[in-house]
């Protein structure tokens, strides 16, 4: 691979044996993709595998071992770096009922976390949507994992980034670079799969988990294909892009889709495709949706323990909606209801009198921890009982089943009169 001379410093060691280590890892990734050269990042956003979901045992010590690597004698970062929001806040941790002893092996994992890259110069953002906080512009080449925010950059902003793991993440941010492949290069950008909705589909009237379940179901039909979706409307608003974005990342794995109208490269289906004839084309109607709610479901006890809204963090108008809807309601005493979000805007909220109205109500609203992280059972003690979980996300209902959690999959409306009731209700 071609290095330039700033890169030939990092290599040789005079930026730091971290720094060394980073620049190598991407050389690695680099020759395994054939990129000829580097290229320069204006920002990244890294998931520290620590702080999000190794945060006990041995795999924390891992993670934190190989982390102190990774960033021996740097000084700073050399962009802007968001970071992921951490697995568990333990004050949270200890209302679900974890043992003490986890709590504070994950206090210190945390504890180690923030500081190293506070010292390294990272925006505090916490959050899954570094977007609301940190936005893109088209065309920006930039480093960073988190497949919600890979997929909104691309798709949205028309940013250009690859869905990079957390060790790759952390060295774009310690050297400022990333390979000349995947996502960076325009010819890679284009889509292959055609996305139609049927005529008995109305997407004007989708709610949150309709976008959820369009987005699921499409990622499953088009594998490594990128969707471009058709007839969607123009003035999706960013809360309909983001649930619109998260699925496929879990179902595909996907970097990238395309709203025509809506993603800049996509102005139309011609430009969105680059000329090219589309490799398939898939067909969504109320069947494929209903179908999707169905297979998002893992539950059969309709007694509920948990409700989570926030997967990924909620914007303000979606607070704004649970706030209306729980204004003057109270949960169900054997309910915990979690609302997550980023930290920028529970402080909104908190001002605008929303935050004290869903909290009347007994629910929670948390910021800087992952919503769904909570109720997964990676790293959960033996002996902690994840009960049975509603939520809006497809996202976290997919995680949630594959660790074997009980999931209720519905409308936010459905998900809040279950955490008032205490149970899920049939149809
Ligand atoms: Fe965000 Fe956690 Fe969901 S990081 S997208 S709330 S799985």
């Amino acid at each position: 691979m071609k290095l330039a001379a700033d890169e030939e410093r990092m290599l040789a060691g005079e930026l730091g044996p971290g720094v060394q280590r980073a620049i190598e890892l991407l050389i690695a990734v680099g020759e395994a993709y054939e990129a000829e050269e580097m290229i320069d990042i204006s920002s990244s956003h890294i998931l520290s595998p620590e702080m999000q979901f190794w945060n006990t045992g041995q795999l924390s010590r891992w993670a934190r071992e190989l982390v102190a690597e990774y960033v021996e004698g740097a000084e700073t970062f050399r962009v802007p770096v968001t970071i992921n929001p951490i697995f568990l806040e333990p004050k949270i941790a200890e209302r679900l009922g974890y043992p003490q002893s986890y709590i504070e092996e994950m206090r210190e994992s945390l504890a180690y976390g923030m500081k190293t890259y506070g010292k390294l110069g990272v925006i505090p953002t916490y959050t899954c949507c570094p977007f609301y906080i940190y936005p893109s512009r088209q065309g920006e080449h930039l480093g960073g994992a988190e497949s919600v925010a890979v997929l909104f950059n691309n798709s949205v902003f028309g940013a250009m980034v690859n869905r990079e793991s957390g060790p790759t993440a952390l060295a774009t941010a310690l050297t400022g670079k990333t390979p000349l492949y995947g996502m960076h290069l325009p010819e890679n950008r284009h889509g292959q799969a055609i996305i139609e909705l049927k005529d008995d589909l109305d997407p004007r009237t989708f709610t949150y988990a309709d976008y959820n379940a369009l987005s699921y179901y499409v990622g499953k039909m088009v594998v490594d294909k990128i969707p471009i979706f058709l007839g969607l409307p123009k003035n999706m608003s960013i809360a309909q892009l983001k649930y619109l974005c998260a699925p496929l990342g879990v179902s595909a794995g996907l970097p990238m889709l395309h709203a025509v109208g809506v993603t800049p490269e996509a102005p139309t289906v011609e430009a969105a495709l680059g000329g090219k004839k589309a490799e398939m084309t898939v067909e969504v109607g109320k069947k494929e949706i209903n179908m999707t709610f169905e297979e998002l479901r893992s539950a059969s006890e309709r007694v509920i323990n948990y409700v989570f809204l926030g997967c990924p963090h909620v914007t303000i108008p979606e607070i704004k909606e649970i706030a209306r809807l729980l204004q003057g309601k109270k949960i169900n005493s054997d309910v915990i209801f979690i609302v997550g979000t980023a930290k920028p805007l529970r402080l909104l909220a908190q001002e605008m009198g929303l935050v004290d109205i869903i909290q009347d109500s007994g629910a929670m609203v948390v910021s800087g921890m992952c919503s769904a992280g909570s109720f997964l059972r990676r790293g959960v003690p033996e002996g902690f009982k994840v009960g049975v979980v509603a939520t809006n996300a497809a996202k976290a209902a997919h995680y949630l089943q594959v660790g074997g959690v009980q999931v209720w999959f519905g409308t936010m409306q459905k998900c809040i009169n279950a955490a008032i009731k205490g149970k899920w209700e049939a149809a």
